[in-house]
């Protein structure tokens, strides 16, 4: 059926915006968002592959194998909408079951979005699919005009909630509520708090693919910004962090140097370092409150190996 692909640029150069702010900042930090240019998509592909990181894998497993109790839970649905939709392939199970008319993915990434989009309005001829190319954590609203109307499922899975700080959760929850709409339902999976040394090993693979995709990050600055980050000279660095509850991932600085990025030039001491991303992990009871604050109410939840699924309504 219908296939539509938009990309809604942001109003401002993102990016070097981002960058430059979180370069001149104390401690450094560019958000994790950042990660998610080609090379990057293809990173986050291989982590998902590798037998440390389980999380993808849980996730699927847990809703092949619970999905007729969720789809029971979740009841007729006209739309199922998906911010950072990337691959698309977690959905077609939701698709298979539910059988929706109408399928809204977004991400940052728009290219690979539409890649992968355009195959589902042929592998499912009565969905229309829309895929939207933008950044949902600043422009969301710009996908309203593309809902139908009708009940609509906001599909947010892969723990991706983890990587905003509490706050920042509540508010990007609250933002999905109106997005929702009053009859509307969220489906959310989110890592659980588990063995630290198995959260550990799952940011610290054997075969070195979360550093790639780290340092990728600096790779993507000298691409696109005319940086000139030397990746030989930063470590990645991730640990878990028991009492915030999060994985941090830094880039170590291994020298003092000197780096230019977009035409200014920032100074790193030996040991400094660029913070990239958090992890947030959760337990169900705490979770649950986070979403409360933002609207949500708790309806049904499915738990595996240290991941859950949640609905709400
Ligand atoms: C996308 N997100 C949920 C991943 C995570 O586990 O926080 C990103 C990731 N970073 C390192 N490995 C995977």
């Amino acid at each position: 059926m219908a296939f539509i692909f938009k990309n809604l640029p942001a109003d401002r150069d993102d990016l070097r915006v981002d960058v430059l702010s979180g370069l001149a900042s104390s401690p450094k930090s560019i958000p994790p968002k950042y990660f998610y240019d080609d090379a990057g998509c293809r990173l986050f592909e291989a982590i998902c592959r590798q037998p440390e990181y389980v999380l993808c894998r849980t996730e699927q497993a847990l809703m092949a194998a619970r999905m007729p109790d969720i789809a029971a839970a979740i009841g007729p649905v006209d739309c199922i909408v998906e911010p950072g939709a990337g691959e698309c392939a977690k959905v077609r199970l939701l698709l298979d079951t539910l059988h929706p008319t109408h399928l809204v993915v977004m991400d940052i990434a728009g290219a690979p979005l539409a890649a992968a989009a355009e195959p589902l309005s042929r592998d499912y001829p009565d969905l229309a699919v829309t895929a939207l190319g933008m950044d949902f954590i600043h422009d969301l609203e710009a996908a309203m005009p593309y809902l139908p109307a009708g009940r609509r499922l906001l599909y947010y899975p892969g723990s991706s909630i983890g990587n905003f700080p509490p706050d920042a959760a509540t508010a990007l929850l609250a933002r999905f509520r109106l997005l929702a709409g009053a009859e509307g339902q969220l489906l959310i999976g989110f890592d659980l708090k588990k063995d630290p040394q198995r959260l550990h090993a799952a940011y610290n693979d054997a075969a070195g693919v979360t550093a790639a995709f780290n340092l990728n990050l600096l790779e993507r600055l000298n691409r696109e910004l005319g940086a000139d980050f030397v990746t030989a000279r930063f470590r990645h660095y991730a640990f878990y962090n028991p009492s915030a509850g999060r994985i941090e991932m830094h880039l170590v600085s291994l020298v003092e140097q000197d780096v230019n990025v977009a035409g200014q030039c920032f100074h790193f001491a030996l040991g400094e370092t660029l913070h990239t991303e958090y992890s947030y992990k959760f337990r169900c009871d705490e979770f649950s409150a986070i979403a409360k604050t933002a609207g949500w109410q708790r309806s049904a939840e499915w738990e595996h190996d240290g991941f859950a699924i949640q609905l709400y309504g």
